[in-house]
């Protein structure tokens, strides 16, 4: 079938600098005339034609709302802009770390290979007509761009003139499994549909030893329930943990994909996945039953997770560094080492202290999971991990949230090697962490979250603690005068960092209050919201006395807490006497 290349043209809109993640908006705005069109040729553009012409690009998402209106745009421009194949999940839907596996490891029928990928997600955010869209750019390398790439694309943005598209190109049925060929003015164009899931079980049974959890599974000690929250994660859990892995249909809750994520906030924290911290026990009204042995949740596009044990929760600092202190005798993909480990500024250090007693390179990066692909690339880093809930390793470029619960569910297969068949206890989730705690010390953390303040005070907030810092005398005073039973603050300042790899610079990623005994108070700006500003605080305190290593985690940090509401002047500056979400 032939198609034509149609010139449209258009003119800059405002705001649209991508932020963490990409760019996120309304879906309203998204729908707006040529929002959608001017950011993928603003990103056309910033690849540069030589680049695009001939190129293989996947695009895909979580499968939210407007995705199927969005998918058939960015085709009819790809197509105008000589790229030679798009890739497309059935249905839209490809997991952001299965893009990323599948632009580092897929060959199509003629040994093509992906160059890069639109990722249609807003992550965690909720879809539906009223909710959140969103769109990022993922490299050659599977990773997301870098800012070097989206500074390019946010200043085309501003300029844009016009864009080229097929506009007769008809729409291509992404329900259906198979290629269409069409015939343009500079040659061929294909589009085809596949089923993204083999490539990534595939990649998944190269890193993990499929059959020990298989056997963990099926053992009657051992109880799982997995929660996608309607995510696209719901496209491969059933696949991987009922099929391949023997689980219990009944494991799975929320695994079909809707649109409107059934009207949920996608985000797997102790919060919003209602449903399966009520299963695990750990809700506010007990569900009754026996919760299960483990349980994890994904978020809408599958790349963050939570770790649960019964009436137990894993923070996300603390599965990383588990995960790392056990990933060389459990996991088969780190039998010969780990190249390294790292993790984001505000997570816990609770991986700095097994990089130590490992004695494994560690990096401390900013937050964004880009900076942890540059040392990737670089042979530097295997495993790492941030605070909201991310972990992942060397084998994409994305985080991944169903290699972090094979990641656990490898651990605990190799815990109980001995004892799953016999009448031993089984070694829980508690046990596990419980025992890192004793081993490594315990990192109390806790993060509080204050969404859609107003932007103008958010800054002024920010601005102060940035002053407050120029005198730490100054600082102890407060302190002191607030709470007498904290350890005094040795420094302060904002996180800048030097990339080791590229020698690139990042300003500004967030302020830091440290303490002598290694507690940290530590206040950012989200990067990944759609509205207003939203302010996070990480409140940590290292704890190695091993008799003190089981307090309540906000019962042990509320000197800390009270210190940096009155310190930042909370209330005062956002009008919020209570966060938003605590996790
Ligand atoms: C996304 C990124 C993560 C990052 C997170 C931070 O999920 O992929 O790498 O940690 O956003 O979000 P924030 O809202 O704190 O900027
Ligand atoms: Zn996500």
């Amino acid at each position: 079938m032939a198609f034509k290349v149609t010139v449209v043209s258009t003119s800059p809109i405002d705001g649209q600098k991508p932020g963490t993640s990409g760019l996120r908006k309304k879906v309203k705005v998204f729908k707006q005339p040529n929002y959608l069109e001017n950011f993928v040729q603003a990103t056309f553009n910033a690849l540069t034609p030589q680049k695009v012409k001939g190129a293989t690009l996947v695009v895909s998402g979580d499968g939210r709302y407007y995705s199927k209106d969005a998918v058939q745009i960015i085709i009819k421009m790809a197509a105008a802009n000589g790229v030679r194949r798009v890739w497309v999940g059935k249905n839209t839907l490809m997991s952001t770390p299965a893009v990323s596996a599948v632009i580092r490891e897929r060959s199509g029928a003629d040994g093509s290979k992906a160059t890069g990928a639109f990722i249609l997600t807003a992550s965690h955010n909720p879809g539906g007509p009223t909710e959140d869209f969103g769109i990022k750019y993922n490299m050659e390398n599977g990773g997301p761009a870098p800012e070097s790439i989206t500074d390019k694309i946010y200043e085309n943005t501003k300029t844009i003139k016009e864009y080229p598209i097929a506009e007769d190109l008809p729409n291509v049925d992404i329900s259906a499994i198979g290629v269409t060929s069409f015939e343009g003015p500079e040659g061929k164009f294909d589009v085809e549909v596949f089923d993204s899931a083999d490539d990534y079980v595939k990649l998944m049974k190269s890193i993990f030893d499929f059959e020990s959890i298989r056997k963990l599974l099926s053992s009657p000690k051992f109880t799982f329930c997995y929660d996608a929250l309607h995510g696209v994660a719901g496209a491969y859990a059933h696949r991987i943990f009922v099929e391949e892995l023997g689980a219990q249909e009944s494991a799975l809750l929320n695994c079909v994909p809707k649109e409107d994520f059934g009207g949920g906030h996608p985000d797997p924290n102790l919060t919003y996945a209602k449903e399966l911290v009520a299963r695990m026990g750990l809700g506010k009204s007990d569900t009754g039953g026996e919760p299960p042995e483990f349980g994890a949740a994904a978020d809408g596009d599958a790349d963050r997770n939570m770790i649960l044990g019964k009436r137990f929760f894993v923070t996300p600092s603390d599965s990383v560094a588990i995960i790392a202190a056990n990933a060389i005798e459990a996991i088969p993909y780190f039998s010969s080492g780990l190249k390294g480990v790292a993790r984001s500024m505000p997570t816990s250090a609770a991986l700095d202290v097994v990089a130590k007693s490992l004695n494994l390179k560690f990096f401390e990066v900013p937050t964004g999971w880009k900076f942890f692909g540059n040392l990737m690339d670089a042979g530097m880093c295997s495993v790492c991990g941030e605070e909201s809930f991310g972990t992942g390793s060397d084998h994409i470029r994305e985080k991944d949230g169903i290699w972090a619960v094979l990641a656990w569910m490898s651990i605990l297969a190799h815990k109980n090697k001995d004892s799953i068949d016999g009448d031993t206890k089984l070694v829980t989730v508690e046990d596990i962490v419980r025992q890192h705690w004793a081993t490594y010390g315990r990192h109390y953390y806790t993060r509080y979250d204050y969404e859609n303040v107003d932007a103008g005070k958010a800054k002024e907030l920010m601005e102060h603690l940035v002053k407050l810092q120029s005198s730490i005398p100054e600082v102890n005073k407060i302190v002191k005068g607030i709470r007498s039973d904290v350890a005094n603050v040795s420094s302060a300042d904002e996180f800048e960092y030097k990339d080791p790899v590229d020698g690139s610079i990042s300003k500004h990623q967030g302020i830091r209050y440290l303490f002598e005994d290694g507690s940290r108070l530590v206040f950012r700006l989200s990067g990944t919201g759609s509205e207003g500003a939203t302010i996070r605080l990480y409140i940590e305190q290292y704890e190695k006395d091993a008799s003190k290593i089981g307090r309540e985690s906000q019962e042990a940090l509320s000197p800390l807490v009270d210190i940096a509401l009155k310190l930042s002047k909370m209330e005062e500056f956002t009008g919020r006497s209570a966060p938003t979400v605590i996790t």
